[in-house]
């Protein structure tokens, strides 16, 4: 399944991953810049801030209200497109996705 991360600067990464694995844990094995994960993807953090690609929004569905809370203590902006990447698990119709990652996660 192919991800492409944008950073903050506006380099593409585009990895392929695994079917079952998060948007985090792709990028953080992949060494994806702009994505910490610190949690490990338990949701206690929000150090995997990401924004949705306005074309992905429809698929990848909405925060839920747990992601709100945490991303409360997020370092950049959160919008209306931004999730929590350890919550966005990949599955085939997701092939393509592109994020984009915040300025700053910590
Ligand atoms: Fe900590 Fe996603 S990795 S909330």
């Amino acid at each position: 399944i192919k991800v492409t991360y944008v950073a903050h600067d506006g380099t593409e990464t585009v990895i392929e991953a695994e079917e079952g694995t998060s948007v985090m844990q792709a990028a953080v094995s992949n060494d994806v810049e702009g994505i910490v994960g610190e949690c490990g993807g338990s949701m206690m953090c929000a150090t995997c801030h990401c924004y949705v690609d306005e074309a992905w929004e429809a698929r990848t569905g909405q925060r839920s209200d747990d992601e709100d809370e945490m991303l409360e203590g997020a370092a950049s902006e959160v919008t209306e497109r931004s999730r929590l990447s350890c919550q966005i698990k990949l599955d085939p119709s997701l092939d393509g996705l592109v994020v984009h990652l915040p300025e700053e996660q910590l």
